[in-house]
Formats: C-alpha cells, sequence, structure tokens
C-alpha cells in the first residue's frame, strides 16, 4: 500500500514538469504521459504543437534570412530540401575531399539494423591540419543556409559520417522506412565526398512534406491517437509513413538524390525522408551536420552552443561512456580507435 502511495506522488510530483516539458522538444509519446494522452491529442496537443512549431520556425527563419539567397529560400520553401551540384569550385572541393577521406581520427560506429554507421567527430584539435574543411565550415555559404534550414543561430554538430549498407545478416536498417524525424522542423546536411550512385542508397525526401498543411494535420493528430498500435520508433516521436499514405497527403512519390561528388544537400527533416537501401559493401560518405531548434521561440537563440568550440559530440560522447562504465547509461556509438571514414568495417564479433 505504501509503495501504491509513493508511486502516486511520484507521479503526481512528475507531472509539472512533464506539463513544462510540452513547452519544449520532448517528442516520445512513451515518455511523457501528457504527451501520449489520448484525450489531450483528441483535444489537438500534438497536431497543435507541430501547426505550432512549423510558426516558430517560419518567424525564426525570417531573421535568419540573409544566410540564404532569395532563389534557395524559395525552393526550400517549396520542396523543404535543396540539392545544390558543384557546391565548392572544382579546386576547393579537390582539397576538401583529400582532407577528409585522408584523415585518419577518432571514429566511433553504431550497427543500426543492417547498416553500420561510423561519425568522426571534427572538433579544433582535428580539424587543424585541415584548412579546407575549416574554411568550408567557417564559410558564410555553409553556416548561413545551414542555420536558415535550421531555423536556429546554434552551430550545427558536424561529422565525417560514413555509411556502410548491409554490414551484416540482420533486419533492415530502419533508416530506410519513410520517416519524419520529429514534429518540427529539424536540418540535416550532407556534403557528399565521392558520387552517390543507386547502388551507394542515395537519400530520399517527399517534396513539399515539410509544410502542415490541413492534410499533414490531419494525419499528425490521427497518429497521435493510434501511437500504441505504431511500430518503436513512431512511438519516440519519429513517425513512419506509408507509401501508399502520401497520395491522401497531397503528396508525391519520394525521390532518390543520387547525385556527384560536391553536391551538398540540405533538408528539413520534419519532412518525410529516408535512406535508401545501398548495395552490401558500398559506403556512402559524407561531411554531414544535423541540427536541432527551440521548437516554439519566434526569435532565434544567440549561439551559446558556440561557447564549445565545436567539442560537443566528443564531450557528449565522454559523458555517455563515463555513465556507461557506471551502468547508468547505454552506450550507442562504440570507440573504434583511429580510422578514416573509407577504412573497411570490422566483422561482427
Ligand atoms: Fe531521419
Amino acid at each position: 500500500m505504501a509503495r501504491h502511495w509513493l508511486g502516486e506522488i511520484l507521479r503526481v510530483g512528475r507531472l509539472p514538469l512533464q506539463a513544462m516539458a510540452l513547452a519544449g522538444a520532448t517528442r516520445a509519446f512513451t515518455d511523457n504521459p501528457l504527451l501520449g494522452s489520448e484525450r489531450l491529442n483528441r483535444h489537438g496537443l500534438h497536431a497543435g504543437r507541430v501547426a505550432l512549431a512549423q510558426r516558430g520556425a517560419a518567424a525564426r527563419r525570417w531573421f535568419l534570412a540573409g544566410g540564404a539567397s532569395a532563389e534557395d529560400r524559395a525552393t526550400f520553401a517549396r520542396d523543404g530540401i535543396l540539392v545544390k551540384r558543384d557546391w565548392l569550385p572544382p579546386e576547393r572541393f579537390a582539397r576538401l575531399q583529400a582532407e577528409l577521406l585522408g584523415l585518419r581520427a577518432p571514429a566511433r560506429e553504431h550497427v543500426q539494423g543492417d547498416a553500420l554507421n561510423r561519425l568522426i567527430a571534427l572538433p579544433p584539435e582535428v580539424t587543424r591540419p585541415l584548412p579546407e574543411t575549416r574554411a568550408v565550415l567557417a564559410s558564410r555559404e555553409w553556416r548561413g543556409l545551414l542555420a536558415y534550414v535550421a531555423a536556429s543561430r546554434q552551430p550545427p554538430l558536424t561529422f565525417l559520417q560514413s555509411i556502410f549498407a548491409q554490414h551484416r545478416q540482420a533486419p533492415p536498417d530502419p533508416q530506410v522506412a519513410l520517416h519524419s524525424d520529429t514534429f518540427f522542423p529539424t536540418m540535416k546536411a550532407w556534403l557528399y565526398l565521392d558520387d552517390v550512385g543507386e547502388a551507394q542508397g542515395p537519400f530520399q525526401y517527399v517534396a513539399g512534406s515539410h509544410r502542415a498543411t490541413p492534410a499533414r494535420q490531419a494525419w499528425e493528430k490521427a497518429r497521435s491517437l493510434a501511437w500504441r498500435e505504431a511500430d518503436a520508433m513512431s512511438q519516440r516521436g519519429s513517425l513512419r509513413v506509408g507509401l501508399e499514405e502520401l497520395a491522401g497527403l497531397g503528396l508525391g512519390q519520394p525521390v532518390r538524390h543520387a547525385v556527384p561528388a560536391n553536391t551538398l544537400v540540405v533538408a528539413d527533416t520534419h519532412g518525410f525522408h529516408a535512406r535508401s537501401q545501398g548495395q552490401p559493401g558500398t559506403v556512402r560518405i559524407a561531411l554531414w551536420a544535423q541540427a536541432e531548434s527551440t521548437p516554439f521561440l519566434p526569435v532565434p537563440l544567440p549561439s551559446v552552443r558556440s561557447l564549445l568550440g565545436g567539442r560537443e559530440a566528443v564531450l557528449a560522447w565522454a559523458v555517455t561512456d563515463w555513465l556507461a562504465v557506471r551502468g547508468l547509461a547505454h552506450r550507442h556509438w562504440l570507440d573504434r580507435g583511429l580510422l578514416r571514414a573509407g577504412d573497411p568495417p570490422l566483422a561482427e564479433g
């Protein structure tokens, strides 16, 4: 009985915090009973957060509009994705490619489904001998465009990313299922260092799926009421969508962006997207960035994260390692020592 009352006090005590979390980026229907509440979602809690986040992002992008050309802003508003071929002048790209593909640096790996993901973080101590990389990351063209799409002034987390397709016998990589990353606009960007053909599993995106149309709002509401029957990723707030649902949402089919090296792809990953299934033995390598914003704020916050000087990922991994050793956290990204982006992964042991 005492335990029952204690549990009840703890549950009620957490409610104010859980209510406050709704004003931020909390997204998992499973984690917050308010977010998962059928009653509240019937009254439009989830769909309302989606709509409000769209307004917040639009307002913040107004402040950040100087980072993107008028043409890019118009294309992005229509499609939710920018695909910029020949992004760097050829001689600059050749230098960047040589620096990053030759870089041997601390690498982390995470196996998801049958795919192996490798990330090499790019803090200042790693980029010090890489002048072209530093120049690109500091350039107005890179920072301005990514900040505009992210609707945030916070510097994106930036990595050298390698995706090894069908690395092991396992269920498919969950990233090949079409999905929205979360309920609010988020940014992911890839500057491809090698050609991405069909074999390398190109990024797919449903043009225009970043917009909160009435049909999308109705879909979001329906999904928020049926989350208990959904897959695990949808329950965590990253909603999966079936190809057969797209026409009903007024959307076309996903476009596979098989593109040459030196193409910059920047997308709002609230829009529906996926990796394509790559062929075994292939790898897709990119300078990769991702950013999330404060969903509902109408003005972008000053860039406080830049105080960490690009060491956010390294610090986060160090903290997770420390907690994991003590049994207090699960470590997804395993330390693999010094590797190049294209080094073949070790066999599963
Ligand atoms: Fe995603």
